[in-house]
């Protein structure tokens, strides 16, 4: 398990939006929710839809292309579009004192 640190802060993010960046090798989409950021893989499971340009609703990200439904939290296809499988999720760790953002790839 490797942690890596991100470019972006914690103040960098609002409230349901999405954002794309590079960990490690992966690309990966981070959304924060309730004040708690989340990450998972970007690119659909689908076809290869760009999940950061999708949107959320609580905790469903919809992929912008044919509107496949992940959990952000997990990472897994919900039951509402179950013909897009699961994708992978990562954990992510803030430095409340400083805002500092790190996600943790296997
Ligand atoms: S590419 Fe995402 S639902 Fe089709």
């Amino acid at each position: 398990m490797s942690k890596f640190k991100i470019q972006l802060k914690k103040t960098d993010f609002k409230e349901g939006e999405l954002v794309k960046t590079e960990v490690g090798d992966k690309s990966i989409v981070l959304g924060m929710i309730k004040d708690r950021i989340y990450a998972m893989d970007s690119v659909c499971s689908h076809q290869g839809g760009p999940l950061e340009e999708g949107w959320l609703e609580d905790y469903d990200l919809t992929c912008p292309w044919h509107q496949g439904v992940f959990d952000i939290r997990t990472a897994k296809a919900s039951p509402k579009t179950n013909w897009v499988t699961d994708l992978n999720s990562y954990s992510v760790v803030v430095d409340e004192k400083n805002g500092e953002i790190f996600v943790e790839i296997d």
